[in-house]
């Protein structure tokens, strides 16, 4: 039971930034073949250079997974994976009433309906195979209720309870389904002043570094979180306690 990823192929969303090149690096690290996956190319092959610098394997595919057509010329590109992470997200957050119909409908086409198509094209494959292990990122704001995240903590919401469904559905052929709720987290998603406002509000009083939530993004994933499925796992400084 460790953590092993050799010959394992790993596709991450949103690789080429803050907690989902975090994961790619560290899954890289732990020997798997990582397909980084986002839209920007400069920031694409940046990530791919960090990984090959360190002695590990990863190519950058280009696409926009709120785009049905793109998640199909994707998963044609890429061919089986073991390991899926849906982490690309969008983050949108104020007023109620201040949010646009097309914003609500991003929201939901990137952070919902994008890890939903991904998953009916690769897990059907891993339960062929009999293996792999799917982790979806969430949010706390997918648990508690916070000004301004209706629309956002809705779509993290449906994600969880997708991984729930999943679970029942593909586990029962040796494919794990998780999710992991991160809290406030160092990222192009905010400013640090932003990130560090929500600090007071946590009993670790502090902001996450994008490698505390890849640590257990890749326990997930590996053969050390072998009995964990259907699981939403918080790594939120303690914030869904309070
Ligand atoms: N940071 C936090 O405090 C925090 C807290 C809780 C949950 N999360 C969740 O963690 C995940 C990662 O967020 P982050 O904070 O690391 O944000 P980030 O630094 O802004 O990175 C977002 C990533 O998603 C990619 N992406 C966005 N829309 C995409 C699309 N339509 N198609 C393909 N890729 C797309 C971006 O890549 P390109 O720009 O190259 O397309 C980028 O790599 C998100 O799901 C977010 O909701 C973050």
């Amino acid at each position: 039971m460790n953590e092993d990823l050799s010959g394992r192929t790993a596709l991450v969303t949103g690789a080429t930034s803050g907690i989902g090149r975090a994961v790619a690096v560290r899954l890289a690290a732990a020997g798997a073949d990582v397909i980084a996956v986002g839209r920007s190319h400069e920031r694409g092959e940046d990530v791919v250079a960090e990984i090959a610098d360190a002695g590990g394997s990863a190519r950058f595919v280009a696409a926009d997974v709120s785009d049905p057509d793109g998640i199909r010329a994707l998963v044609e590109a890429v061919g089986a994976v073991d390991v899926l992470v849906n982490n690309a997200g969008l983050a949108l957050w104020g007023p109620t009433e201040a949010l646009a119909v097309e914003d609500f409908d991003a929201l939901f086409a990137t952070n919902v309906r994008g890890p939903y198509f991904l998953v009916a094209a690769f897990a059907p494959g891993m339960a062929e195979r009999g293996e792999g292990s799917i982790v979806n990122i969430g949010s706390m704001a997918g648990s508690v209720g916070l000004p301004g995240s209706a629309a956002y903590g809705a779509t993290k919401a449906a994600l969880e309870s997708m991984t729930r469904a999943w679970a029942t559905e593909y586990s029962p052929r040796g494919v794990r389904v998780n999710s992991v709720a991160p809290g406030p987290t160092y990222t192009a998603a905010g400013t640090r002043e932003e990130l560090e406002a929500w600090a007071p509000s946590l009993p670790l009083n502090r902001v996450a570094d994008p490698r505390e939530i890849a640590e257990l993004v890749v326990f997930l994933a590996s053969a050390r979180g072998s009995f964990a499925t259907g699981g939403t796992f918080p790594v939120d400084g303690g914030r869904t306690a309070v």
